[in-house]
C-alpha cells in the first residue's frame, strides 16, 4: 500500500516537471574521465552500470584505466554504438617498437566476466618471440603453423615496420624448417586468453582493422585492442529504466539489476516496482513527501 502511495506520488511529481526525465535521475551513474565518457553498462562508482562490468574501470588523475586478470590497460575510447572499446598497453609492440622479455600483458579475463569481453574477430594478435615448445604449435603435424592473418592484418605486413629493423625476423609461412616463424598471427577466438607465460611467447602486438577503410600497410594500422563488450541480450531492463528516468545499476549484494529512481531503488523501473525494504520505504517516503 505504502508502495503504491509513494509510485503515484513520483509519477505526478514526474508529471509537473517533465525534463526531470532527460536531466534528473538519468545522470546519477554518468560520469567522465579525462575526456571520456562512462555510461552504462560502465560505471565508476559501485552499484552503478551492469553488474558485468563491476570493478572493471578506473579513473586516475583524468586516465581511465580498466582492470583484468592479466592487467591494466589505458581506455582509449569507448564505442557505445558499436559496443566496443579500444585498450592500450604500454608493454605492447606496435610498429615503432619491440618490447620482448614477457612484459607485455596480453588479454586474460577472469572467467565469470569473460562472456561480457571479448576481443572483436577483426583484432588480431601478433604473438612474438613463441618457443617451438609453446602449445600454438601442439597438434600440427608436419611443422605446419596455425598462424594466419587476421581481417588482411599479419605478420607478413608487419615484418615491414620500422621496429623489425634491428631484428632479421624468421618469417612466416604455412610450413616451417628450423624452428616456428617469429611472429604468428592469430584471432582470439582460436586462443581464447592471450597469457604470454603460458604461450611461452616473448610478446606481441595488437591491431585491428579500421574496416572498410582501405589503409596502406601496418604504419596505418590501429594497433590496441578492440574488445566488444555485452550485456548478454538483456537491454530491456536499462531501457525500461532510463525511459522512467532512473539510472541502471545493480542491487551490490544480490547483483540483480536495480534501476535507481533518485531517492528509492526499484527492482523494474522508475513507475513501478518498489524494492520492499521497510528502512529504505521509509525514509524514501519521507524525501517524497517534503517535495
Ligand atoms: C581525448 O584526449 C586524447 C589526449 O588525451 C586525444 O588523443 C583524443 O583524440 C581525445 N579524444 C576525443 C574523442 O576527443
Ligand atoms: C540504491 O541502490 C544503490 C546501488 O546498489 C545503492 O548505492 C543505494 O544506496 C540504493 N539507494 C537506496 C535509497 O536504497
Ligand atoms: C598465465 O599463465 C601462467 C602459467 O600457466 C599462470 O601461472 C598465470 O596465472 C596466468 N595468468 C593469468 C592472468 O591468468
Ligand atoms: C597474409 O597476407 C599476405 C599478403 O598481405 C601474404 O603474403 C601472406 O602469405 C598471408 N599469410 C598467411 C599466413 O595467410
Ligand atoms: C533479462 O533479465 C530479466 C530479469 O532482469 C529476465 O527475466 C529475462 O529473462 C532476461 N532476458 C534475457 C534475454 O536474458
Amino acid at each position: 500500500m505504502a508502495c503504491f502511495l509513494l509510485t503515484t506520488l513520483f509519477i505526478s511529481f514526474h508529471a509537473l516537471i517533465p525534463s526531470i526525465h532527460s536531466s534528473g535521475h538519468a545522470s546519477t551513474c554518468r560520469s567522465f574521465c579525462g575526456n571520456l565518457t562512462v555510461d552504462y553498462p560502465f560505471a565508476l562508482r559501485s552499484g552503478c552500470g551492469h553488474q558485468g562490468f563491476r570493478e572493471l574501470l578506473f579513473c586516475i588523475n583524468d586516465v581511465l584505466m580498466l582492470h583484468i586478470s592479466s592487467g591494466s590497460y589505458r581506455v582509449l575510447d569507448i564505442d557505445y554504438a558499436y559496443e566496443s572499446l579500444v585498450l592500450h598497453d604500454p608493454h605492447m609492440s606496435t610498429c615503432d617498437s619491440l618490447v620482448l622479455g614477457g612484459r607485455g600483458n596480453g588479454f586474460v579475463v577472469e572467467p565469470w566476466r569473460a562472456p561480457y569481453l571479448n576481443p572483436t574477430p577483426d583484432n588480431v594478435f601478433m604473438l612474438l618471440g613463441c618457443s617451438a615448445r609453446s602449445p600454438l604449435f601442439q597438434g600440427f603435424p608436419g611443422k605446419h603453423t596455425p598462424c594466419r592473418n587476421v581481417s588482411g592484418l599479419g605478420c607478413e605486413e608487419y615484418y615491414g615496420c620500422p621496429a623489425w629493423d634491428v631484428i632479421d625476423p624468421r618469417r612466416d609461412g604455412p610450413v616451417y624448417r628450423s624452428g616456428p616463424p617469429d611472429c604468428c598471427a592469430m584471432p582470439y577466438e582460436t586462443i581464447k586468453s592471450v597469457n604470454l607465460s603460458r604461450l611461452d611467447c616473448q610478446g606481441y602486438s595488437s591491431a585491428y582493422s579500421l574496416a572498410p577503410l582501405k589503409v596502406s600497410g601496418p604504419g596505418q594500422w590501429a594497433y590496441g585492442i578492440q574488445v566488444k563488450y555485452s550485456v548478454q541480450g538483456n537491454e530491456s531492463f536499462c531501457r525500461a529504466c532510463e525511459a522512467t528516468g532512473g539510472s541502471c545499476g545493480y542491487d551490490i549484494d544480490g547483483n540483480n539489476d536495480l534501476c535507481m529512481c533518485g531517492t528509492w531503488n526499484s527492482t523494474s523501473n522508475c513507475d513501478t516496482g518498489c524494492v520492499m525494504q521497510s528502512t529504505q520505504m521509509h525514509s524514501a517516503q519521507e524525501n517524497g513527501l517534503q517535495r
